[in-house]
C-alpha cells in the first residue's frame, strides 16, 4: 500500500493508493480495471488468453467512453500487464480474481493467488454463484482472506458488490473488501451465509422462476412479462428497494399497515407460485417470445441504450440524495 501522493495515480487526492490485481481479464476484469484505475489506484493485470493485454486496453477504453469519464489514455498509463499470475500478485495489496466460471478452474487459481500474495492481501472472487468456501478449498496460506466480491453486469456502470465471507474470514478482512469497494464508487452489502447465487442473483431466480412459469402456462407473453416489470414495478424498484417501498403502499401506517392490510393475500400469492424445470420446451418458448419481441432490435444498439439510461437513472439518484 501506497500512501506517497508523488506517486499516487491519477484521481487521487491525496490518500492511499491500493497495488489492485486483476486476474482474468474478460468482461468483468476489465469492468474491475476500469473502476480501480479511475479511483487512481494502480493496476496489474494477468490474463494468459492470446492476445489479452490489447483487448484490456481496448475494453477499460470502451468502458471509459461509455461511463463518459474522461480519456482513458492517462489511467492506462497505470496499467501493467505481468506475464504470469504469480508475477500480477506478487505485491498486490488487493487482488478481484475473474477467471471462467468453473469451480475446478476458480481453485486452482485461487490456490496459485493465495501462495503467490502477499499475506496481507485481500483476495476477492467475482463468481457468481459458488461460496468463498468453495473457493478457497485448495488454498493453503490463508485461506479466510479469500471472499466473495461479486459486481452486477455492466460492472463498470452498476454500483452492487456482494462481498460474501466464509467462517474463517475475519471482521477486519471484511470491512477492508467493504471499504475497498466503496473507495471506488460501489455499494457494498455484506452477505451473512454462503448460498449459491448469493443474494440478488437469488432474488432475479425467484422473479425469474415466476416469470417462465407464466409464459409455460401461456397466461402473458414474454413481451408482457417485460412490461409488466419494466413499465410497473421495476420503475419504483430502480429508485427504492422492493421493501422501503413497500412500506411506501401503507401510507401513514407505513409497513406495518401494509403487511397487516395486504400480507394474508400477499401469502395466497406467495404460495402459489410455480416451481419449474428449464427443458427444452420452455426454453424455446422463452427464446421465440424474446426473438419476437426484439425482432427489429439491434442488441448492441439497445446495450447501449441501456447504458446511457442507466448513467442517466445513477446521476438522478445522486442528484435526490442517498436513498436505501
Ligand atoms: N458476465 C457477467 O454478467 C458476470 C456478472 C458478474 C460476475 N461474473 C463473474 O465474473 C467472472 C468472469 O466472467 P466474465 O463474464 O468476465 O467471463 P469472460 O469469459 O469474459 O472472462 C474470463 C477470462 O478469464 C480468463 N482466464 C481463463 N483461465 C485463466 C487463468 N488461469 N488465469 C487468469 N485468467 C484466466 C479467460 O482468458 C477470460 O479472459 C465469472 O466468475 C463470472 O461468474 C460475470
Amino acid at each position: 500500500m501506497s500512501t506517497d501522493s508523488s506517486t499516487a495515480a491519477p484521481g487521487t487526492d491525496s490518500g492511499t493508493t491500493l497495488k489492485v490485481a486483476i486476474i482474468g481479464t474478460g468482461v468483468i476484469g476489465a469492468a474491475w480495471a476500469t473502476g480501480f484505475l479511475s479511483a487512481g489506484h494502480s493496476v496489474t493485470a494477468f490474463d494468459p488468453a492470446e492476445g489479452a493485454e490489447e483487448r484490456l486496453r481496448e475494453q477499460v477504453t470502451n468502458c471509459v467512453e461509455d461511463a463518459g469519464s474522461g480519456s482513458a489514455a492517462s489511467l492506462l498509463e497505470h496499467l501493467t500487464f505481468a506475464p504470469s499470475l504469480a508475477e500480477a500478485v506478487a505485491d498486490a495489496d488487493f487482488v478481484q480474481e475473474n477467471g471462467p466460471e468453473r469451480l475446478e478452474v476458480k481453485q486452482s487459481m485461487l490456490a496459485e493467488i493465495d501462495a503467490a500474495a502477499p499475506e496481507v492481501a485481500v483476495i476477492a472472487s467475482s463468481t457468481s454463484g459458488f461460496s468463498p468456501s468453495q473457493l478457497s478449498a485448495q488454498a493453503t496460506k490463508a485461506p479466510g482472506r479469500i471472499v466473495v466480491g461479486h459486481p452486477f453486469n455492466p460492472a463498470h456502470l452498476v454500483p452492487l458488490v456482494e462481498v460474501v465471507p466464509s467462517s474463517a474470514t475475519s471482521a477486519e478482512v471484511i470491512e477492508r473488501a467493504m471499504e475497498t469497494y466503496r473507495a471506488v464508487g460501489k455499494k457494498p452489502i455484506l452477505v451473512r451465509a454462503e448460498l449459491p447465487g448469493h443474494v440478488a442473483n437469488r432474488l432475479q431466480a425467484a422473479m425469474w422462476q415466476e416469470a417462465y412459469s407464466l409464459v409455460d402456462r401461456g397466461v402473458v407473453s414474454v413481451s408482457d412479462i417485460d412490461t409488466a416489470i419494466s413499465y410497473g414495478p421495476g420503475l419504483r424498484w430502480a429508485i427504492l428497494g422492493p421493501l422501503a417501498q413497500q412500506s411506501l403502499s401503507g401510507g401513514a401506517g407505513g409497513m406495518r399497515h401494509v403487511l397487516d392490510h395486504l400480507g394474508p393475500p400477499q401469502e395466497v400469492w406467495m404460495h402459489d407460485l410455480k416451481k419449474v424445470h428449464l427443458g427444452e420446451d420452455l426454453k424455446e418458448k422463452l427464446i421465440a417470445g424474446v426473438d419476437e419481441e426484439l425482432q427489429d432490435r439491434d442488441p448492441a444498439v439497445l446495450a447501449k441504450q441501456r447504458d446511457d439510461m442507466l448513467l442517466e437513472l445513477i446521476a438522478l439518484k445522486r442528484k435526490y440524495g442517498e436513498l436505501p
